[in-house]
């Protein structure tokens, strides 16, 4: 029977598409993909039929997968992957027990690899939360992103839609000091940059690049991710490893043995 795979495709980089996604990427004939994915991933995609979904109204979308699956199997190349900001759940749901989805490297694991850090840090930060200020922004009860920001928080925000000066001062208020931020532009991209800053730098920092394309939106959204928080350049607390040990590790070593 012909399959429905929702292929976790990574930031963009093919050398992060899992195996199991490449293998399902392989047994498809139609794929369905946005950009970068096109040149990116352009070695997979040779003799498929390519579609770009957002071509398509919803129920001219589903008529076509169905139509589709009648031949051969479908893939969607997912950015990242579906556990966060994904726009396939409707279609994921519609076709059930047919659609199969593949985990992949989201954004998130890709810029925590750049920088060599955990967003979470003992005794530094206790919460990673993911946000993004386009979807708090479309309902009136979210709150707003100042109030999500605090010291012991890393912020890790997808989507922004606001000028950097803006988001900026929403951080500022609410961490209450200059914390760490970073700017990952397209990420596993050759046009990757990553930006290290403090929020009273970054502004100057980025040099007047636009990297959210807020003044082309014309352009497709920019893949720019952000980090913030203490987390991402906070020292490491060297006792925490054997603390950890003696109460926890060694405890449950002796209680596997008995
Ligand atoms: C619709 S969301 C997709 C997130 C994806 N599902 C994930 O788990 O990584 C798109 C947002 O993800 C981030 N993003 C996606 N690809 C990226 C890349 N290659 N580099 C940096 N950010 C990226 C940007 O914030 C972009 O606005």
């Amino acid at each position: 029977m012909n399959r429905l795979f929702f292929v976790g495709a990574g930031p963009g980089d093919p050398q992060m598409l899992t195996l199991h996604g490449a293998e399902a990427l392989c047994d498809c004939g139609v794929v369905y993909y946005s950009e970068p994915y096109d040149v990116a991933f352009a070695d997979f995609l040779q003799g498929k039929e390519l579609f770009d979904p957002f071509d398509f109204g919803f129920h001219q979308l589903l008529e076509q997968i169905e139509s589709q699956l009648q031949k051969t199997s479908v893939a969607f190349l997912v950015p990242g992957d579906l556990t966060f900001y994904s726009p396939y759940q409707g279609i994921v749901c519609h076709f059930a027990e047919k659609a199969e989805v593949i985990p992949g490297v989201g954004v998130a694991n890709v810029a925590s690899a750049r920088l060599k850090r955990t967003f979470d840090l003992p005794a530094v930060c206790n919460r990673a939360l993911i946000v993004s200020p386009k979807t708090l922004g479309a309902s009136s009860s979210a709150p707003e992103l100042e109030e999500l920001a605090a010291r012991g928080v890393s912020l890790l925000i997808y989507m922004n839609n606001m000028p950097l000066e803006e988001l900026v001062a929403k951080l500022h208020k609410g961490y209450g000091a200059d914390v760490p931020i970073a700017l990952f532009y397209r990420l596993g991209l050759p046009e990757e940059k990553v930006l290290l800053a403090t929020l009273d730098s970054i502004v100057a920092t980025c040099d007047g690049v636009d990297y959210f394309h807020l003044n082309e939106p014309e352009k497709r959204p920019a893949l720019t991710f952000v980090v913030v928080g203490e987390s991402l350049c906070a020292p490491v607390d060297t006792t925490w490893w054997d603390q950890k040990r003696q109460t926890d590790w060694a405890k449950r070593k002796k209680a596997g043995k008995n």
